[in-house]
């Protein structure tokens, strides 16, 4: 299965942004512009637009996912949201190991690794973040650091479940600072996921998991990056809120 086969995935993580009234409303605009899309359409949303999401996009092609997830199932956690609760809502997506959530909410490497697997548990598809900070990439470690990253993350998902999960590659100096990485860059790093993903599930499940590029994925610059043999889709930050945006990034990924 070469990329032809694997389906692009396009997410926008609308972060915190957003009202749920404001959701409704950007909502309205994305569905008739991305209607056509031969592609997976999905926006993860504020947990507190969760629900208006999943009911304006009922019968649409746009998929709604959560930015985050709790690791247990109940009980005296509070503020956090566990999967049930997003299954319940009508949920289909999550993030997990978003790099803002581990550099201002602490997260590492063993919680990322506990929400995907109690996400997967609950039938949720999981977008798994990784990526290294420019200190990191400077210093030369970027191959192994984003491979540990995603042996981490992965450690106890089957077989059958990774058939899940979706890699987001995402180098944390790109994020949110019109900073791209470039097409290369992204397809070294990506070529290097699909590798691990290999040496731990075999060749078929490498060929057929999808990894998305995130960081400063505009119109501008969606179409080379798209084009990488292994980049498989993005997730989208800042263009994800506007829907003429958004749109453009989702008809590259069609044609791709
Ligand atoms: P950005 O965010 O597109 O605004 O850089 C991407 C992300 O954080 O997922």
């Amino acid at each position: 299965m070469d990329k032809r086969n694997r389906k692009a995935v396009i997410a926008g993580n609308w972060k915190m942004n957003k009202t749920a009234t404001e959701a409704a409303a950007l909502i309205d605009q994305l569905i008739p512009a991305v209607q056509g899309a031969d592609c997976e359409v999905v926006i993860c949303t504020p947990f507190t637009s969760l629900a208006t999401a999943v009911e304006k996009c009922r019968g649409t092609n746009i998929h709604v996912g959560a930015e985050n997830v709790h690791f247990e199932k109940s009980g005296a956690f509070t503020g956090e949201i566990s999967a049930d609760m997003l299954t319940d809502l009508g949920v289909e997506y999550v993030i997990t190991g978003h790099s803002e959530r581990r550099q201002y909410f602490a997260e590492t490497d063993e919680t990322v690794n506990k929400r995907t697997l109690a996400a997967l548990a609950a039938g949720l598809k999981v977008i798994v973040c990784v990526g290294e900070n420019l200190t990191q990439r400077e210093q030369g470690i970027t191959e192994e650091l984003v491979r540990s990253q995603t042996k981490i993350a992965l450690l106890g998902v089957s077989a059958e479940q990774l058939a899940n999960v979706i890699i987001a590659y995402e180098p944390v100096w790109a994020i949110g600072t019109g900073r791209t990485a470039t097409s290369a860059q992204a397809q070294e790093v990506c070529a290097a996921i699909r590798k691990v993903v290999g040496e731990l599930y075999g060749e078929e499940a490498a060929k057929g998991i999808s990894i998305q590029y995130g960081g400063s994925m505009n119109p501008g610059n969606c179409a080379e990056l798209l084009a990488q043999p292994d980049v498989d889709g993005g997730l989208i930050g800042g263009a994800s809120l506007k829907a003429d945006q958004f749109s453009v990034i989702v008809e590259a990924a069609s044609k791709g």
